[in-house]
């Protein structure tokens, strides 16, 4: 007999540390998927969705895409791990440098966290300063350096089991506020600011047109390193990622996700100058790990890169991520419901203005056959026609039911 869903509820709350595996995966009832491929994932009670969360936006080309899988399973048969530099190593970075233009060299890590962590580590090395800064609600990953975030009254609030002594070396300072930035850097202890390009939580929060240029220019003025965290938006919003659209040039930025191909990874490229820290001398910042460039994921990635170096694919899922905006808004204004919609390139956001309708619409959607993250969605070169028409149906029904509307 196949294990149902509420089987595997109970053996997962025994032996997984809170019940599950990511903190976004915390949500009851669980969903279990036993395979994907495309645009669709299917669950092990046999239910099928249409799937939004796209590897929390790593899968720009859907699941399990042919010619990613071809170029994993041809590595697989060559070996997983050299213990030793390998070429693939090389061809992956050199398609992430010629990509994205203020990236002169890159080091990889086994992901987005660790490429923070990294790039921190360098940014104080470079710098001889010990403190960051980063903007309240922008996500790096769960390092105790960036699980800092202000309270209602404007103070900062580590993470549980962060220290403080930790925390007391991050500035956290309210994104869009030029002011705040230029005090929080004002004494030149600063080693880098850390930002999310596109606003907090992948675009959720908008920045400020304009904002971007202040904060390198402030970053100029205080010889602070500017630090762009790219593992969302890197070769999904453009091929040289966010900072390409806002004509803003980082000192170092964080990769991950997308140019891993779906399998584990990160990276920081930057700056030769300070790249070059990690060239073994007196001194250079040690930076080991087991799964650095490992060479699956080189693999993945470097089928991933070329699949998408043309801009083909991007313009593909933006434009079904156009339709699905226009659509989702209907079905608001059709429902009567009070919201927004808005996008970033493939990746949709959705906010109704009753934070209770906002907190059931993910489970309402969930149980009829579409599965976002949060309330935002990555849309990918795999979703098509029946996707959208099966997608606009569960919109229509699920909004109705979050917001409680008798129509
Ligand atoms: C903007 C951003 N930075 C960093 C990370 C951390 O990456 P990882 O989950 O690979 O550690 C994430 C993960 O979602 C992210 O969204």
């Amino acid at each position: 007999m196949p294990a149902t869903a509420p089987d595997l509820d109970s053996r997962a709350a025994a032996v997984l540390g809170g019940g599950a595996t990511h903190a976004a995966r915390t949500y009851r009832p669980a969903i279990r998927v036993a395979r994907a491929r495309g645009s669709r994932k299917w669950l092990v009670d046999g239910r099928e969705l249409v799937d939004y969360t796209m590897g929390h936006g790593a899968l720009l080309l859907g699941h399990a895409p042919p010619e990613v899988v071809a170029a994993v399973r041809a590595q697989v048969e060559k070996g997983t791990h050299y213990g030793a530099a390998s070429v693939v190593e090389v061809e992956w970075a050199e398609r992430i440098v010629a990509a994205v233009d203020s990236v002169e060299q890159v080091r990889f890590t086994a992901s987005g966290t660790e490429a923070a962590m990294l790039a921190l580590r360098l940014a104080r090395a470079a710098t001889g300063r010990d403190r960051i800064a980063k903007f309240d609600g922008h996500f790096h990953g769960w390092y105790d350096a960036v699980s800092v975030e202000l309270d209602g009254a404007g103070r900062p609030v580590p993470g549980a089991g962060v220290p403080a002594s930790m925390a007391a070396l991050t500035r956290v300072v309210r994104a869009d506020d030029g002011d705040a930035l230029a005090t929080a850097l004002s004494d030149q202890q600063v080693a880098a600011v850390v930002v999310e390009p596109s606003g907090a939580h992948y675009g959720r929060s908008p920045l400020q047109p304009g904002f971007m240029a202040e904060v390198r220019r402030r970053c100029d003025e205080t010889g602070t390193l500017l630090v762009v965290d790219e593992v969302v938006t890197g070769f999904r919003v453009a091929r040289g990622g966010m900072q390409e659209l806002l004509g803003v040039r980082p000192d170092l930025s964080l990769f991950g996700k997308v140019m891993a191909g779906g399998l584990p990874g990160g990276a920081v490229g930057g700056r030769r100058e300070v790249m070059e820290l990690l060239s073994p001398a007196d001194g250079h910042v040690v930076h080991p790990g087991t799964y650095n460039a490992n060479p699956l994921t080189a693999a993945a990635g470097i089928a991933t890169l070329d699949l998408i170096v043309d801009g083909e694919a991007r313009a593909q899922a933006d434009a079904y991520a156009e339709r699905l905006e226009r659509e989702w808004r209907c079905v608001l204004s059709d429902a009567g419901v009070a919201g927004r919609v808005w996008r970033l390139a493939s990746i949709i956001h959705c906010a109704l203005d009753d934070p209770d309708a906002q907190a059931r619409l993910p489970g309402a959607l969930r149980e009829r056959g579409v599965d976002l993250l949060h309330t935002s969605g990555f849309c990918s070169t795999a979703h098509d026609e029946r996707d959208l028409a099966d997608t606009v149906a569960a919109l229509a029904a699920a909004v109705r039911a979050a917001a409680r509307v008798r129509r």
